[in-house]
C-alpha cells in the first residue's frame, strides 16, 4: 500500500472500542477518509487504517484500529490492545444501554491495555438531539471519575472527530 510507504517519524497504536452500533467504524472512516455511511454494517474481525498527522515538524502516523462492539464476536485478545498508546471508547447518546457499558469496556482496558494508555470519552451521533438518552453532563462525570477526557461527536456531521483524535494523540505526543 502506497500509504505504508510514506515516512513519518512515531506510529501511534489507537484502539476504538464500545458496544455495537454506537458509530466506531463510521468515526474511524470520518477521520481517515472524510467518509460516512448510513448503512454500515457490524464489523467483524479487526479493521485497520491510517492517518498522517503534523505535530510541530514531526509526523504522527495513527494506525487506528476498529472492531466489532457485538457480543458474539467478543473474544477481543491481548493482541488488539497489545501496544495501543490511546483508546477511544464511544457510546451512543441516543442509547442509554450504550453508556451503561462503558465500565465494561473500561475493565477490559485495564485488564489487556498498558496502565499508561491514554483514554478519551466519546459520546457519539449528537447530531441525534432530539432523541437525546444520555445527557451530556451525565457524559463529563462518568469520563472525570475515570481519568479520561470527554467529548460528544457526531461522525454523520464530521463534529469533533478531528478534535477528539487530536486530543488523545497530543496526550500521548
Ligand atoms: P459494530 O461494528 O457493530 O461494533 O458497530 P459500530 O460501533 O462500528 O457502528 P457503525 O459505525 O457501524 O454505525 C452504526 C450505525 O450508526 C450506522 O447505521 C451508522 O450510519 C450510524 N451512525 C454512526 N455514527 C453516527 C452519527 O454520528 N450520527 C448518526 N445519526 N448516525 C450514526
Amino acid at each position: 500500500m502506497a500509504q505504508e510507504e510514506e515516512s513519518y517519524d512515531y506510529l501511534f497504536k489507537i484502539v476504538l472500542i464500545g458496544d455495537s452500533g454506537v458509530g466506531k467504524t463510521n468515526i474511524l472512516n470520518r477521520f481517515t477518509k472524510d467518509s460516512f455511511n448510513f448503512e454500515s454494517r457490524s464489523t467483524i474481525g479487526v479493521e485497520l487504517a491510517w492517518k498522517n498527522l503534523i505535530i510541530g515538524n514531526k509526523t504522527v502516523r495513527a494506525q487506528i484500529w476498529d472492531t466489532a462492539g457485538q457480543e458474539r464476536y467478543r473474544a477481543i485478545t491481548k493482541a488488539y490492545y497489545r501496544g495501543a498508546v490511546a483508546a477511544l471508547l464511544v457510546y451512543d447518546i441516543t442509547k442509554h444501554d450504550t453508556f451503561e457499558g462503558v465500565p465494561r469496556w473500561l475493565a477490559e482496558l485495564k485488564l489487556h491495555a498498558d496502565p499508561n494508555v491514554a483514554m478519551i470519552l466519546l459520546g457519539n451521533k449528537s447530531d441525534l438531539r432530539h432523541l437525546r438518552a444520555v445527557p451530556m453532563e451525565e457524559g463529563k462525570a462518568l469520563a472525570e471519575s475515570n481519568a479520561m477526557s470527554f467529548i460528544e461527536t457526531s461522525a454523520l456531521e464530521a463534529t469533533n472527530i478531528d478534535m477528539a483524535f487530536e486530543s488523545v494523540i497530543n496526550e500521548v505526543y
